[in-house]
């Protein structure tokens, strides 16, 4: 199958037609961009590691019954999707506070959220992706008042799924973003990617604040080391069987 008309080119991503209109093909790109672009660099091999991670991770949720957008990886750096119509929002999904969360409440980084927030972002570059109510988000008809209860019980699941298998890589599952799609029959899809980029991941045998970061904090915060650490959570990642 091969890449048709360019579609969409995002931060990290570009997708394509192909010649099945229901499926649409996404290259992972090496470029990394941070807080909503102001900072950009590039992270070797990226592209490649997160593609597999994604695929992986998406695999396994697809045997636990989650319904994903994936099909296959028909190259290193490059996925299958069904076509799915994204919601304008990002799921975050938060076990232990870090980020925005600890910005924007004083809350102390580390401090366990238990149960965990499921928080609703407006996906908008020009407006900062800013936090939104469920008030906010119905006013604004970006979801459906099911959809909603759907989208924060899907999130639930998936970070259950996603802690457990983490955890057995010796990682914790700090935050994470999803984003999800409603397909032609108008069921709620999982889509986008996860991978270090869209999640906070803490290595377990590490307890120095800066050494445990495996993810995109690393470049975030300029702490180094970016592709090892990426290149460590797919080696763990890879290693537990789907
Ligand atoms: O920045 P904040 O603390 O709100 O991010 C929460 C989680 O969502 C982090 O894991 C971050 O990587 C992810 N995220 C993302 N894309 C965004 C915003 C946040 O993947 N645009």
């Amino acid at each position: 199958m091969s890449a048709d008309r360019k579609l969409y080119e995002g931060k990290a991503k570009i997708l394509y037609s192909t010649e099945d209109s229901e499926i649409l093909l996404t290259y992972f790109k090496d470029d990394a961009t941070a807080f909503n672009a102001q900072k950009r660099g590039s992270i070797i091999g990226k592209g490649e590691i997160n593609n597999a991670i994604s695929a992986h991770l998406f695999r396994m949720l697809e045997a636990k019954g989650i319904p994903t957008h994936f099909i296959d990886t028909p190259a290193p750096n490059q996925m299958r999707v069904c076509r799915v119509q994204i919601l304008p929002l990002e799921v975050v999904v938060r076990n232990i506070a870090a980020g925005s969360l600890c910005k924007q409440t004083g809350l102390a980084i580390g401090t366990i959220v238990n149960p965990p927030l499921v928080e609703f972002y407006y996906k908008n570059d020009d407006l900062g992706d800013p936090l939104l109510t469920r008030d906010r988000l119905l006013l604004m008809q970006l979801a459906s008042p099911e959809q909603v209860d759907q989208l924060d019980r899907a999130a639930r699941e998936i970070n259950e799924i996603l802690k457990e298998f983490f955890s057995q890589c010796g990682i914790t599952l700090v935050d994470f973003k999803l984003e999800f799609g409603i397909d032609q029959h108008q069921n709620l899809i999982l889509a986008d990617e996860i991978s270090p980029d869209t999640c906070r991941l803490w290595d377990n045998a590490e307890t120095d604040p800066d050494a445990r970061v495996m993810d995109k904090d690393r470049f975030r915060r300029d702490l180094g080391s970016v592709e090892s650490a990426y290149q460590q959570v797919l080696q763990r990642v890879l290693a537990q069987k789907v």
